[in-house]
């Protein structure tokens, strides 16, 4: 299993604290955003570690980061130019995911919950994550059957038919690459992750999982906010890192 984080973006709901940094280098509590992220990866047993950032702060995450040792895993890093969409990151991640499945995690996603056993029963497919939330049209959202399996997924709907939303956290075979190619960017011009899991769902090969602890996408001041009282009360016996 190889692991992504994709920590581009414009990070222009959080001006102008990003005007001069990336908003996953911000601090929650005591410790750089991504390191949340990272923990989850590296708890899930992950050694081989993409880092997808953006062109003007690539040197502040090497510098933060390093070839990984320090962590016990390897970082390979790369450069997404301009933020075209979650799914980019498995068209940048082409050669780095090559044959093997993959984690890919989004640098502002804070997850309580222990993800291991879930990442590494994974065998094929897709695997994502649901959570329900109160604002539902914010973000992908999933509607479920009366047997609890995942019927539709949409981005951002007016009308949502569920409050669970897709959360940042996405497993995929390597079709995944090819899957991430053949995607037309929507009107809003992003090569969009529901897409990708539309395309397994529509296979029979997507299973969604409704995830139990809190879930956090530290995107806004409130979120953020709310994520730096989170980390301190609820985070810390969980981060290895
Ligand atoms: P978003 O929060 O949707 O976008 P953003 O970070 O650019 O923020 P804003 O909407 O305030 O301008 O992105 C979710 C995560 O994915 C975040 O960690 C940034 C990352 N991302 C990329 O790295 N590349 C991309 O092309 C996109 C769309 C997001």
């Amino acid at each position: 299993m190889r692991g992504i984080i994709l920590s581009g973006g414009s990070a222009t709901r959080l001006r102008p604290c990003t005007k001069i940094t990336s908003k996953q280098l911000l601090p929650i509590y005591n410790r750089p955003m991504i390191y949340y992220p990272l923990n989850t990866l590296i708890k899930a047993g992950i050694k081989e570690i993409l880092i997808i950032v953006a062109p003007e702060r690539a040197g502040d995450y090497l510098n933060l980061l390093g070839s990984g040792k320090e962590f016990g895993v390897k970082f390979t890093y790369e450069i997404q130019d301009k933020p075209r969409g979650l799914a980019e990151a498995f068209i940048i991640g082409e050669n780095f995911i090559d044959q093997e499945n993959v984690t890919m995690i989004l640098g502002d996603n804070i997850f309580e919950d222990d993800l291991k056993d879930e990442i590494m029963s994974f065998e094929k497919g897709g695997r994502i994550f649901a959570k329900e939330v109160p604002d539902p049209e914010r973000f992908g959202v999933v509607d479920f059957d009366a047997n609890g399996k995942a019927i539709s997924i949409e981005e951002k709907p007016k009308q949502p038919k569920s409050n669970y939303c897709v959360t940042g956290l996405y497993i995929y075979d390597h079709r995944v690459v090819e899957v991430a190619k053949n995607i037309k960017p929507s009107d809003r011009g992003e090569i969009e992750i529901t897409d990708v899991n539309n395309w397994f769902l529509q296979e029979g090969e997507l299973d969604v999982k409704k995830i139990k602890g809190e879930w956090i996408d530290a995107g806004t001041f409130d979120s953020l906010l709310k994520a730096q009282n989170f980390a301190k009360d609820k985070m810390q016996e969980k981060m290895v890192i």
